[in-house]
């Protein structure tokens, strides 16, 4: 048995079992204190609540009449409130008709984009380029700051090992460390440094906690995972974005060991607050408050507002709870006023960050709006990140299309698709303002001789193949074939799980018929979440996952295929073969019998293999990189240090390209059962043609370890494997030992 060496005793099983709780460490404030100590419980409660207008929603409206509840101050927060014109409006009215003239507070779901918008946040995440995700982010705020809106929804950073839920669509993937990583990128870039502009948003990192585990992939689902996996694989991108700074939290949906999240004070309390030092404000998803009742874990909604209060939760989205029902609490004991103002004061400290009491209209400037909304700069962002989000997932050598081609036959039901390509959760997105594929091949190829045609074929659901034979006429006549299929964008987001994950209606079909007319086709596949693709890999010389892209997805695309852009994306999650092989992931365990092809009593499937079709961090480029095997400047190190390990990375293709290059380690012996690989570290690096990189990463103890059974933060002394690829199935490693 390995010695033991403890860097740091986490108390999170001793937190979950007390009653008492560290006061909260938000800094006191004059303008507020005063504020406070003038308010009646009614105008305290309102600051607690949060309503949407009825300019649009995302669930049901339960209570209307909100200009009312602004005038008594019975309502400090609206979303789905924006542009300058409306915003000014309801603002007018809290600060002129209301007793105490506090400023409202508005939110709004800028998720990936505000006007100008960007590749759904999984697409984002294939980028790999945290540099680009910190812009895009920045943009979306500072458009959404210039229409009236002071906080986001976002980011959203659930991770999740479910390609059937919809929401997969809004994370970034199935990796916790590259989760993490973009969770601090989409902070910074939605706050940056502060408020001082009026072009960044308060971002609000959600749902806390681990709404991506919903039992067989249905939205609002239960979870049941063990405290170990919840520690290592759900918590740390909420941590790292709570440590970038983020200034408000959401809770989730679903439940954790037995407690919903709204009213969970484990979560809420223990970890949020004391464990992490968060001391913004946590504000409940739309109405998950009262819809503790249903979990039954409360008799009524009066009691379901006294466990989310005593659980830590400050600001109820749209249940109406604490504003109506939670009086009884405070009258019979269950609760108290400090509790009550702890939470006033955290929201009016966000207020008075934004800057709202010297100008409530701060953010309200109508010249501001027109100049900043979908502006050359941010389009042009947008297109450079759409590309990087391209993953080439085979390529016989057809792409990129050579000038030489004569004639291309564009087909399929998004090809010639605006509203989709904007993706879910698109917000005040148009898709009037979306590049269709269309439009992209035909803007790129406006100075050649190509000639393009198109069809449709089919649509993406339901079962006309009518047109088939259309497509088939036309198909004789080209040299080659782009196909775009794939999802509509109601198949994913909110509420949209899905049992079977294949390309839905005839398109798959239409795909088929194509393919037996022998011409070369690229097929592009747009959609929110992992596919079973077989078909399609099969079927297809070359196949882009180009998920929906937002405003400039044509001409990203259109990119790719002619060569303009080489392709750099990885995939941040893997895509099974088959349903059946969910939850797939990378980082799994060893198990007592590992899979071995060649026998039978090891952890396998009779009928299908256990790999997925593409596994994570797998995406091809039109040139190739050969890896050296890597180095480390110790092969022994001793726990305090630290140990660099090199890389030389060749590119000994035809084109200059972007390669992203990963790092894994696998724990080969410890205490308790360890994944076969981790990432820890990449990094995205242009290599020239015939160039030679030498890529370093410097790795310490944070990076070797782990949970030991006592659910104590370890590490253990003895051998770690390293692996550096351009993939996480790469075999390329070193193996290095670590000593006391
Ligand atoms: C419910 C969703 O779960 C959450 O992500 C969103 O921010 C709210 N509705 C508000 O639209």
């Amino acid at each position: 048995m390995k010695t033991i060496i403890y860097i740091g005793v986490i108390l999170f099983l001793s937190c979950s079992k007390s009653t008492t709780s560290k006061m909260r460490s938000v800094p006191k404030d004059p303008l507020i204190e005063n504020l406070i100590s003038n308010m009646t419980l009614d105008e305290k409660l309102g600051q607690m609540t949060l309503y949407t207008t009825d300019w649009e929603s995302t669930g049901p409206t339960i209570r209307g009449g909100y200009e009312n509840d602004i005038k008594s101050g019975r309502c400090g927060a609206l979303f789905n409130s924006h542009t300058v014109d409306f915003t000014t409006r309801l603002q007018k009215i809290a600060v002129e008709e209301s007793r105490l003239k506090i400023p409202l507070l508005f939110g709004y779901d800028v998720i990936h984009g505000y006007k100008t918008m960007f590749p759904i946040p999984l697409g984002e995440a294939a980028s790999w380029d945290l540099e680009a995700i910190e812009k895009s982010a920045y943009i979306m705020s500072k458009e959404a700051a210039a229409s009236g809106l002071h906080w986001t929804y976002a980011p959203m950073v659930d991770i999740t090992r479910e390609p059937r839920w919809g929401r997969v669509m809004e994370g970034a993937g199935e990796d916790t460390y590259l989760g993490s990583r973009i969770a601090e990128a989409r902070v910074k870039g939605i706050q940056g440094t502060g408020f001082d502009k009026a072009d960044r948003l308060v971002a609000c990192v959600k749902h806390f906690a681990a709404y991506g585990a919903p039992i067989g992939g249905r939205d609002y689902n239960s979870v049941e995972i063990s405290e170990r996996v919840f520690r290592e694989v759900y918590l740390p991108p909420y941590k790292a974005a709570v440590d970038a700074g983020a200034l408000t939290v959401m809770t989730s949906f679903n439940d954790y060991n037995g407690i919903p999240a709204s009213g969970n004070k484990y979560l809420l309390t223990d970890i949020l607050r004391n464990e992490w030092g968060f001391n913004g404000f946590v504000v409940s998803d739309y109405t998950s408050i009262n819809e503790m009742v249903n979990h039954g874990v409360v008799k009524d909604e009066t009691d379901a507002g006294i466990l989310a209060i005593t659980a830590g939760m400050d600001m109820d989205m749209q249940g109406a709870i604490f504003q109506d029902k939670i009086k009884t609490g405070l009258n019979d004991g269950r609760i108290n006023i400090n509790q009550i103002d702890n939470s006033v004061r955290s929201i009016l400290r966000i207020k008075k960050l934004l800057g709202l009491f010297e100008n409530p209209f701060k953010f309200s400037d109508k010249t501001r709006e027109a100049n900043s909304i979908l502006t050359k700069e941010h389009l042009e962002a947008s297109r450079d990140v759409a590309r990087k989000s391209i993953v080439l997932l085979k390529n016989n050598g057809i792409l990129p299309i050579k000038k030489s081609v004569k004639k291309v036959l564009i087909a399929g039901p998004l090809a010639d698709d605006k509203n989709n390509l904007i993706g879910a959760w698109s917000g005040s997105g148009e898709a009037r303002h979306c590049v269709s594929l269309l439009e992209g091949i035909k803007q790129n190829l406006k100075a050649t001789d190509i000639r393009i045609e198109y069809i449709k074929g089919c649509e993406i659901e339901g079962s006309d193949k009518s047109n088939f034979e259309s497509v088939l006429a036309k198909v004789k006549d080209a040299d080659m074939v782009i196909l775009a299929i794939g999802e509509n964008k109601d198949m994913s987001g909110e509420a949209a799980a899905r049992s079977m994950i294949r390309i839905p209606g005839v398109q798959e079909e239409l795909l088929k018929e194509i393919r037996s007319s022998g011409k070369p086709i690229v097929t592009i596949v747009m959609n929110g979440r992992p596919l079973v693709l077989n078909d399609v890999h099969n079927g297809s010389d070359a196949v882009l996952e180009a998920w929906w892209l937002g405003s400039q997805a044509g001409n990203a695309i259109a990119d790719v295929l002619f060569g303009d852009y080489n392709p750099s994306a990885k995939l941040p999650i893997s895509f099974p073969r088959h349903e059946g092989q969910i939850p797939i992931f990378y980082n799994y365990k060893s198990t007592g019998r590992p899979f071995n092809p060649d026998s039978k009593w090891n952890t396998k499937y009779l009928d299908m293999p256990n790999a997925p079709l593409y596994n994570f961090g797998y995406g091809l480029s039109y040139t190739s990189f050969d890896y050296s095997a890597p180095t480390a400047d110790k092969t022994s190190f001793k726990n305090e240090d630290s140990v660099n390990i090199s890389v030389n990375v060749k590119n000994t293709g035809n084109y200059d390209g972007e390669e992203v290059i990963q790092l894994y380690i696998r724990d080969v012996v410890s205490s308790v059962t360890r994944p076969v690989k981790e990432l820890k570290a990449f990094r995205k690096v242009m290599i020239k043609k015939g160039e030679n990189k030498v890529i370093k990463f410097e790795l310490s103890k944070k990076d070797f370890s782990f949970y030991n059974d006592k659910m104590e933060w370890v590490t253990e002394p003895g051998e770690f494997h390293i692996l550096v690829g351009g993939s996480s199935d790469t075999a390329n490693i070193i193996k290095i030992k670590l000593t006391k």
